[in-house]
């Protein structure tokens, strides 16, 4: 089973909506996918109520308020996160996930306090000894915000203490798509290709990397 972590200490940056049209892509292709709601605002819960019972299925956990069952035959565990977590319940979610998407909003303070989070991820992951591995993705990107290009000077040189860089994947820009699929329990990938041809587009390297083993912790062969 594939389980991917959707964080960041900062409120409002993109979890819940990555988490939930990450779920449905897997959903699409024919995966037995189960969202886990972390966070006890009920996000990505409110989301998979307002999905249409014909769509691919998506599993709901509600996993701030019960034990985290995983069905055994799960293939995908994607798990959303609330803002601010921090301390044990923070390990707890580390500990669960082979790969850590990190959506970070596009202003200099953000990422900052991005970089210093990622920090402090990182020493947790020494203190429990694990390999997930970690990804940056620039979200609600607007024409007058950031350029691309500056976002690619300061989210690719988000560094690890010991050198390595943590990929910067993507940029996912500021759409009423995103803000409609939230509203309707879909995801973008649901909605007419001509419709979201460039956030289709955008997704392609997250996928990319989630799809490969750069995303996965090195296991004892
Ligand atoms: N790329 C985007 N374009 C437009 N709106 C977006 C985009 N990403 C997120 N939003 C909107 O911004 C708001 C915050 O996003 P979201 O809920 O995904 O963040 P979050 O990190 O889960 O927040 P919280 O920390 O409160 O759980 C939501 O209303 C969402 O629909
Ligand atoms: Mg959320």
């Amino acid at each position: 089973m594939r389980s991917i972590l959707l964080l960041n200490a900062k409120g409002g940056c993109g979890k819940t909506t990555m988490a939930t049209n990450i779920a449905a892509y897997y959903a699409l292709k024919g995966k037995k996918v189960v969202l886990a709601d972390f966070d006890p605002q009920g996000s990505s819960t409110d989301w998979l109520d307002a999905r249409p019972a014909d769509r691919p299925p998506i599993r709901g956990l509600e996993a701030w308020q019960n034990a985290v069952r995983v069905p055994k035959n799960t293939e995908y565990l994607i798990m959303d996160s609330p803002a601010g977590v921090s301390g044990r319940p923070l390990a707890n979610l580390v500990q669960r996930a082979d790969s850590i998407l990190i959506p970070i909003l596009p202003s200099p303070i953000d990422i900052r306090a991005a970089e210093h989070f990622i920090g402090q991820l990182n020493a947790l992951r020494r203190v429990l000894n694990t390999q997930v591995k970690l990804a940056t993705v620039a979200n609600r990107v607007r024409e007058n915000t950031l350029a691309a290009g500056d976002l690619d000077d300061y989210l690719g040189m988000i560094k690890l203490p010991n050198g390595k860089k943590v990929p910067y994947l993507s940029l996912l820009r500021a759409s009423q798509n995103y803000i409609r699929a939230a509203e309707t329990g879909l995801s973008i990938f649901e909605f007419s290709p001509a419709r979201t041809e460039y956030d289709r587009d955008s997704w392609r390297r997250i996928f990319r990397w989630l799809n490969s083993k750069r995303s996965l912790p090195n296991r004892p062969a």
